[in-house]
């Protein structure tokens, strides 16, 4: 019977020393150099406490024009080291191991970042008309693109991270390109899936090349992007058997793109429109299904995240073998002092403690601006803040962004 706090080892080698992790969460605290800053080791040093095995940060890019946030991280020179130095080393105080995502937009790059961003093809993504119509690669992006993730991977572990994650689901550029939507090229990176996946599996295999076979290496995938035409479950399962054949130490399942967001889905809500099958509901984490079939496939170490939140359900889907890590992301704002407890089975269930506008249209925004405020706080010192207005809240990113990326452009 395998439990919540045993630990793991994986492919490469390296042990988690129990199986609850805290998934990636974009912090939004960089400095106007795009660095990291002492918000960054409050944060993670407090997350630490909770002894959760792994902690993947918030996404991390690769290049300062493709952003998914303007407070993002850039890994892009060396010259930041001591600043990362100090960071990772807050992630690992209870000999937690501490990943970093790394990522690039692409199309998902607001226009306060780009107004033409570089994407697999010129599909441009409408929402609020916060997004512009995005240039088509060339060769030399995509060889630019492998380079970036392959320097921000070398940053990361010569800083003292100890794992990478590179992020293909959630419909940034890694994403973009297995999405038949979003990649309608007819060169070698378009077209059939094996072609589609040819540049995250390239960079799987040139970060294993670089970073050595003991160091570990995970990626997300969306199990489909619920979009007409998009990225099926079927294709997700190919792309897993090619991930398979390379080794890598972790698949974290997710879903959803920014036009169809999957993971913010609680299962309580009713009117909720995303196509999820009742058995599903019924069970707290929304991947699992999918999880099941990665499993007939292949032998990856699993993750799935979205939706856990009691003691005794993510027991039960360690020890049926369902699942060999537990991922987590709301809890850590909204419960983040007592997951220490939760992990000893002392605390049976973390409660949701959610913004709700009452606005159908309003809810996904102003649940994003609700987390996005209390991790700002939190890397102030301050502390958790439940009575917040739902309408700053739904305009609160937006209004985030716009600011942060003038006072980039003027002081960076
Ligand atoms: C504030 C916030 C920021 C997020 N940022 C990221 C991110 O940078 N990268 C990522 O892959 N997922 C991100 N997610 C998704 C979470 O990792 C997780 O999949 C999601 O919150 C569902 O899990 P939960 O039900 O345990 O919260 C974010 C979620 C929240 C709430």
């Amino acid at each position: 019977m395998i439990k919540i706090n045993d630990p793991l080892t994986l492919p490469c080698g390296a042990v988690l020393q129990n199986r609850l992790v805290k998934s990636a969460m974009t912090e939004r605290i960089s400095n106007h150099n795009y660095q990291s800053t002492l918000g960054h080791e409050l944060l993670y040093s407090d997350w630490a406490r909770s002894h959760a095995g792994l902690m993947i940060t918030g996404n991390v890019m690769i290049d300062r024009k493709h952003m998914e946030s303007a407070g993002n991280v850039v890994f892009d020179n060396e010259m930041m080291l001591p600043r990362l130095e100090a960071w990772a080393s807050a992630g690992k105080l209870h000999d937690n191991h501490i990943w970093v995502q790394i990522s690039h937009a692409g199309r998902q790059t607001n226009r306060f970042g780009a107004m033409r961003p570089l994407a697999p093809s010129e599909v441009q993504l409408n929402k609020m008309g916060l997004f512009g119509k995005p240039k088509a690669m060339t060769e030399a992006d995509i060889d630019e693109v492998i380079k970036g993730f392959v320097r921000a991977a070398k940053i990361a572990k010569k800083a003292g991270f100890t794992g990478v994650q590179i992020h293909a689901a959630h419909g940034y550029l890694l994403s973009q390109f297995l999405s038949p939507n979003t990649n309608q090229r007819t060169d070698k990176w378009g077209g059939s899936i094996e072609n589609r996946s040819r540049l995250l599996l390239t960079i799987v295999k040139e970060l294993r090349w670089t970073l050595g076979p003991g160091f570990p290496i995970a990626v997300k995938l969306n199990s489909a992007d619920f979009q007409r035409g998009g990225f099926t479950e079927e294709e997700s399962l190919e792309v897993v058997k090619l991930l398979d054949a390379e080794g890598i130490d972790l698949l974290e399942i997710s879903g959803g793109t920014y036009e169809k967001l999957a993971f913010f889905l609680l299962n309580e809500e009713e009117n909720d429109v995303r196509p999820l099958k009742e058995s599903t509901k019924q069970r707290e984490a929304y991947f699992i299904e999918f999880a099941k079939k990665v499993r007939a496939i292949s032998k990856v170490p699993l993750m799935v995240t979205g939706g856990f939140r009691s003691y005794d359900f993510c027991n039960e889907v360690l020890s049926n073998g369902e699942v060999d890590l537990i991922g987590m992301g709301r809890p850590f704002i909204t419960n983040k002092d007592d997951i220490a407890d939760f992990l000893e089975g002392k605390i049976p269930r973390l409660e949701n403690r959610v913004l709700r506008t009452g606005i159908k249209q309003f809810e996904d925004s102003a649940e994003g601006g609700f987390y996005a405020r209390q991790l700002i706080r939190y890397s102030k010192g301050r502390q958790f803040k439940l009575n917040m207005s739902p309408l700053w809240c739904s305009m609160f990113l937006v209004l985030y962004e716009f600011r942060k990326a003038m006072a980039k452009k003027i002081l960076g």
